[in-house]
């Protein structure tokens, strides 16, 4: 077959993918065929346009290393990481919402004891953070892996300046006590700007759009037989909250972090300042085909 054109040559490339050796890869790559071209036969680009889009995505790649994952950046402010976690995460009633991961997880925190002040060498408003973790049926979990981190008040994660403190901060795994809880200190987060000096930032400017995350809590949590939750809590009435440039929020978990007078602390400390308090229940959805006893 030869002499194609633009009406002929989106079934000339579906039928070359006839003998593709796993149902799920020939459904795929047809899928991207048919929407390729339909989406280059809409904005029908110049060649110039077309090498500029090419070099946009090379430069997307080479700004890929271990510390920096442009093409998730990418995904996550075309919105298409929340949609990939909308169609996986259909959640019954009683299990906390999900959303993005963000590039900002380490798998390696560090464990650390109930009650930790997790704020490291970083300066700012104390936050008490409890929260209980059960099933989405309301029984406690106990053992649940409790992974958290957040930026600092200048709206930077501790990874982004680690020569200047040295070590991690604003992150650890808890675990859960028999009555499902836990609880540590540190210092209340900022909204942030993700990182917007590459190709996704330039993309962003072009589209009219800010890079800005309204301040959060990451929590991702484990346990055995309950599907892995990855999630954040928001801090009420920031003024991102409706803009968020990853499209991440969603009001189930957006929260108080109640201001509280100096004194005795829902922890037993007592504080001579005043500090921020957030309480949360998380609950996890059930593994379908667990072999874990309920
Ligand atoms: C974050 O919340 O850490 C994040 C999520 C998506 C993109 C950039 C940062
Ligand atoms: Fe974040």
């Amino acid at each position: 077959m030869r002499n194609f054109d633009e009406t002929t040559i989106t079934t000339a490339v579906l039928e070359r993918l006839a003998g593709a050796r796993d149902a799920r890869i020939k459904e795929v790559s047809e899928a991207l065929v048919r929407h390729l071209h339909a989406f280059i036969r809409e904005v029908r680009p110049t060649q110039k346009e077309w090498a500029d889009g090419i070099d946009f995505l090379t430069r997307t790649g080479h700004m890929c290393d271990d510390k920096r994952q442009e093409f998730i950046l990418l995904s996550d402010t075309l919105g298409v990481s929340m949609l990939v976690d909308a169609i996986n995460h259909p959640m019954p009633e009683g299990a906390t919402e999900t959303t993005v991961l963000g590039p900002f997880f380490v798998e390696a925190a560090p464990e650390k004891p109930n009650g930790s002040d997790i704020s490291g060498p970083m300066k700012g408003d104390p936050m008490l953070v409890t929260g209980s973790v059960s099933a989405a049926d309301g029984r406690p979990l106990a053992g649940a892996v409790v992974d958290v981190w957040h930026s600092d008040d200048d709206g930077y994660y501790d990874v982004q300046r680690l020569e200047q403190i040295g070590d991690l901060a604003m992150r650890a795994r808890f675990r859960t006590g028999a009555d499902g809880r836990f609880h540590f200190w540190s210092i209340k987060p900022a909204a942030y700007p993700i990182p917007n000096d590459g190709p996704v930032g330039e993309m962003l400017a072009a589209q009219g759009r800010h890079p800005w995350r309204p301040a959060h809590v990451h929590f991702m949590i484990s346990a055995p037989g309950f599907e892995q939750l990855v999630t954040h809590i928001f801090v009420a009435g920031d003024k991102y909250l409706d803009s968020d440039v990853v499209f991440g929020v969603k009001d189930s978990l957006i929260r108080d972090f109640e201001r509280r007078p100096p004194g005795r602390a829902p922890d037993g400390r007592m504080m001579e300042t005043a500090y921020f308090y957030l309480d949360y229940d998380f609950g996890l959805k059930q593994v379908a085909s667990s072999t874990h006893p309920a």
